[in-house]
């Protein structure tokens, strides 16, 4: 067991005392989701109780955003775009049919179809959806986020990430090889600039004026080409799409490499953070907020969320007696299967007993760090690292008990850690995210570190994000806030800023 589990010992732990805390930090909860079953516990589509193959099903969406109504938390939709198919793959370049036996994240839907849906059941609820900046050409995905942010009435996040699957290249780039680690996210830097420079830089705010009598849909005067030329994009714009309600979504990023956290410093409102114990994710955390604050970011200008699984019930016994009959579903191959996709090594030719070192991959680089150079003391072999991943992943909190003595075991973390938030994932789907709707977030509400009510009822992402009605763009202090043509300048004008400001 590491300190990233919390588990409750063979005695009972009496729950303390606890005087609501309205001062507290209230924590960002998401429900982390994907299109396809059984996420991150690998084999619990086993479970006699698991629902997660219903994925495919609207009914399956539907239900998910009424938890997240009643728990007052947003839904966070990972994807990729490839199968993970290195596991097995011997001296080949692959083998798809790993994945596919062993129901590893495929077979795999594409991620923002259900939220148009989800949203017309809800009022509150944010989206994330994961979109790689290598799957389609920037001017599309301009289009998709803007039709999705209109839609949900501004309710829309993006998870930005640049892929990390080997066989990516040869299902989306024509058979090129995935791009080497550090240019994607050079790559992705252009990528967002003629986001931003189609969704902000191309409607004045107030371009759609519906004039009836004059007969004048949009005046033409307050829209402008973005002429963008790039290294890997030529676009020339404008937008297709009209001005939505927060003109960008809220940004959200992963990046643990050096160029990863360079990329989310500066651009990211969200950051999914993760690490082996909440002291070391507090370091990190502390790590990123110098980092943002050397590009003019304020310390608090963004939220750092840690994954999690929660398995609870009414009593101690049950939510263990939960966790033993998860166990006997974990599925111990396909943790290699997943390991085998974050990292591109096979340990499918590897002894059981054979040890983990450092080895330099183009997946999620940090992802065999995180288990090797930041932990020294520490040895990982074959088999305690699939055993690890089967229950829940490697790097990611796993919180057993009732509800009250996980809301003691998260409230210990978050004061460790400093953390805004967590990603709750799930082992068996819906069980898992109804045990955090019905016995964690009451238990976080009384002690003032969960919200009882939305902050803006009816609001935006960012509004709800940060607590404050009317912001529902991104402040000054982000590289994005000086795209936006606002009402109060010409054509004429603006460009002017841009080049004052060497926007190009
Ligand atoms: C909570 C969390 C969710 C992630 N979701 C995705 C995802 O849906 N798709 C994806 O391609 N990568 C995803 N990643 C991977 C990150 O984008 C990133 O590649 C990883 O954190 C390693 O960082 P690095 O690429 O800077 O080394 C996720 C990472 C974390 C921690």
């Amino acid at each position: 067991m590491t300190s990233s589990e919390h588990i409750p010992k063979k005695q009972k732990i009496e729950s303390t005392e606890h005087v609501t805390q309205p001062k507290r930090k209230q924590l960002l909860i998401n429900f982390f989701e994907n299109s396809s079953s059984s996420i991150h516990w690998s084999g619990q589509w086993k479970h006699p109780q698991d629902r997660s193959h219903t994925y495919k099903d609207l009914d399956y969406w539907l239900h998910l955003v009424k938890l997240a109504e009643k728990a007052k938390a947003n839904i966070f939709i990972a994807d990729s775009l490839a199968l993970f198919d290195v596991w097995g793959k011997g001296d080949k370049e692959s083998n798809f049919k790993g994945p596919l036996h062993y129901g590893i994240q495929a077979p795999k839907n594409e991620p923002s179809a259900p939220v148009a849906a989800m949203a017309a059941v809800s009022k509150n609820v944010g989206f994330t959806v994961t979109v790689s900046t290598i799957s389609e050409h920037p001017y599309h995905l301009a289009r998709r986020l803007a039709t999705l942010d209109h839609l949900t009435k501004g309710r829309i996040s993006w998870n930005i990430v640049s892929s990390f699957l080997p066989s990516t290249g040869k299902q989306v780039l024509n058979g090129a090889p995935l791009p080497e680690h550090d240019s994607r996210y050079t790559k992705s830097e252009e990528y967002l600039k003629v986001i931003y420079k189609l969704l902000l830089s191309s409607w004045r705010d107030d371009a759609v004026v519906l004039d009836k009598e004059r007969g004048v849909f949009v005046d033409t005067d307050r829209v402008r080409e973005i002429n963008h030329v790039g290294e890997h994009f030529n676009v020339v714009g404008p937008s297709l799409s009209e001005p939505s309600n927060q003109r960008l979504p809220v940004l959200v990023q992963a990046g643990a490499s050096t160029k990863g956290r360079q990329f989310a410093a500066q651009h990211a409102e969200v950051v999914y953070v993760s690490a082996l114990t909440a002291e070391a994710l507090g370091k990190k955390i502390k790590e990123f907020k110098d980092l943002a604050e050397t590009y003019g970011r304020g310390r608090n200008d963004i939220k750092y969320v840690a994954s999690a699984t929660v398995i609870s019930g009414k009593t101690e016994e049950e939510a263990l007696e939960k966790y033993e009959e998860i166990k006997k579903h974990a599925d111990t191959v396909g943790a290699q299967v997943l390991f085998g996709g974050w990292t591109g090594i096979d340990l499918s030719q590897w002894e059981d007993d054979q040890e983990l070192e450092h080895v330099e991959n183009n997946g999620m680089k940090t992802y065999i760090e995180n288990l090797t150079k930041f932990n020294p003391g520490k040895k990982f072999t074959k088999k305690s690292i699939s055993e690890k991943i089967s229950l829940g992943g490697s790097i990611s909190a796993l919180f057993v008990g009732t509800g009250s003595q996980i809301a003691d075991q998260i409230e210990e973390y978050v004061d460790k850690s400093d953390v805004d938030g967590f990603n709750f994932t799930y082992a068996v789907w819906p069980q898992s995210f109804e045990d955090v709707v019905d016995y964690v977030i009451p238990e976080l509400q009384e002690r003032g570190l969960s919200q009882k009510e939305w902050p803006v009822e009816g609001g935006t992402f960012r509004e709800n994000l940060n607590g404050k009605k009317g912001q529902t763009f991104v402040p000054k202090t982000h590289p994005a806030y000086n795209y936006r043509w606002s009402n109060d300048l010409t054509k004429e004008e603006f460009e002017t800023k841009l080049e004052n400001l060497n926007i190009k």
